[in-house]
């Protein structure tokens, strides 16, 4: 089978394609045939090494990139039950996707509704599971509270709007464009910004009458924590789940103090998708709200198997909308 590895880090360049052999299910896992994988920031990070020394999602050289995916079982291990072959699934936060089958854990599957086309599930999963713990376990978002995202226009922030104007939340977001301010803009955000160098905390504050939002959704680090810091209210929270522009690596606490006794969190999906019961409803929240229309997730490009190198180039340059999704056409 295609699949695509790397034997070091580093640029777009170190991705090797790869004919291997389709891996063999152990005991507890399902083999997938994959009609699609999702490609995901997350991956540009992985190629580049800043998970070399994680202890939540470790990875070791070489590895098969990708860590989403939605296909269908075609084999079961001897110790699975409740999953056959035929079974349409998607499933997130294990590598190997970038493959046309994958060897996964049986608990981390979701089934897939037959009404869901499975390039939905695919783009739907990591960022979808990713937005509602960030929306309702972190900032437990609720009627009357303000909020911060960034990035809107991106596979996270688009979903965290829907599900912060869902909750009852004002939303301020922050594009770097006018095209993608658009987007965001469609997905239900109430007031759209450009970064402007920072001047959106100022932006905040005058909407606000001095006071800032209660929560900030941050996936882009040093680049704008602490504008985020200064667009927090008094005692607000800010979630930093990202560093698409670099790990801010100077923050003294004191700082947290003087920007209004902030709470500031860095949390991870792993942590808030750790058994199969929270993930299987999970799924189910996202993906009947996609059925009853309620949830739009954009898919931003298709792509196909030689073209992985171009899509991550794309998401470091900024120049994706939404979620690039790779169609598995060789089976
Ligand atoms: N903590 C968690 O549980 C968790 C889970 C999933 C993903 N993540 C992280 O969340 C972040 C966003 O992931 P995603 O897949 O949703 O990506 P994405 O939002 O689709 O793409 C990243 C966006 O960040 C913005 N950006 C700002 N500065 C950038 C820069 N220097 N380089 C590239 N993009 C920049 C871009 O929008 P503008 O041009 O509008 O700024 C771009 O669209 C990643 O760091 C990912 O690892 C964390």
């Amino acid at each position: 089978m295609q699949s695509v590895h790397i034997e070091r880090y580093g640029g777009p360049e170190v991705m090797i394609h790869r004919d291997v052999a389709v891996p063999t299910p152990g005991p507890d896992e399902v083999l997938v045939r994959l009609a699609y994988w999702g490609i995901n920031f997350i991956d540009v990070h992985t190629r580049e090494g800043k998970y070399a020394r994680s202890r939540t999602y470790p990875v070791t050289l070489p590895t098969t990139l990708g860590m989403e995916g939605a296909g269908t079982i075609v084999a079961t291990g001897s110790a699975v039950e409740g999953l056959h072959p035929g079974d349409r699934v998607a499933y997130c936060i294990v590598w190997g996707s970038y493959a046309e089958y994958a060897a996964v854990p049986a608990w981390r599957v979701a089934k897939v509704p037959d009404a869901l086309p499975l390039d939905m599930a695919a783009a739907s999963t990591f960022h979808g599971f990713t937005a509602y713990y960030l929306a309702n376990d972190v900032a437990r978002l609720a009627p009357g509270m303000t909020c911060l995202v960034h990035a809107a226009s991106g596979g996270i922030g688009q979903i965290l709007i829907q599900l912060a104007k869902r909750a009852g939340a004002r939303v301020f977001a922050t594009t770097s464009t006018n095209e993608k301010e658009e987007v965001a803009r469609q997905r239900g955000a109430d007031v759209m910004l450009l970064y402007d160098d920072g001047r959106f905390a100022d932006a905040i504050r005058d909407a606000t009458h001095g006071a800032g939002v209660d929560v900030v959704f941050d996936p882009i680090g040093k680049a704008t924590l602490r504008d985020s810091f200064r667009a927090s209210r008094r005692r607000g929270l800010v979630i930093t789940y990202g560093s698409v522009s670099g790990s801010i690596g100077d923050l003294d606490p004191i700082e947290l103090g003087e920007a209004g006794s902030l709470f500031l969190t860095r949390p991870r999906l792993a942590d808030h998708l750790a058994d199969s019961t929270t993930i299987r409803r999970r799924a189910e929240d996202i993906f009947s709200a996609m059925l009853d229309g309620s949830l739009k997730v954009t898919i931003g490009g298709r792509y196909t198997f030689d073209t992985v190198e171009k899509v991550h180039s794309a998401l470091e340059d900024r120049r994706m909308i939404g979620k690039p999704l790779l169609i598995i056409a060789a089976h």
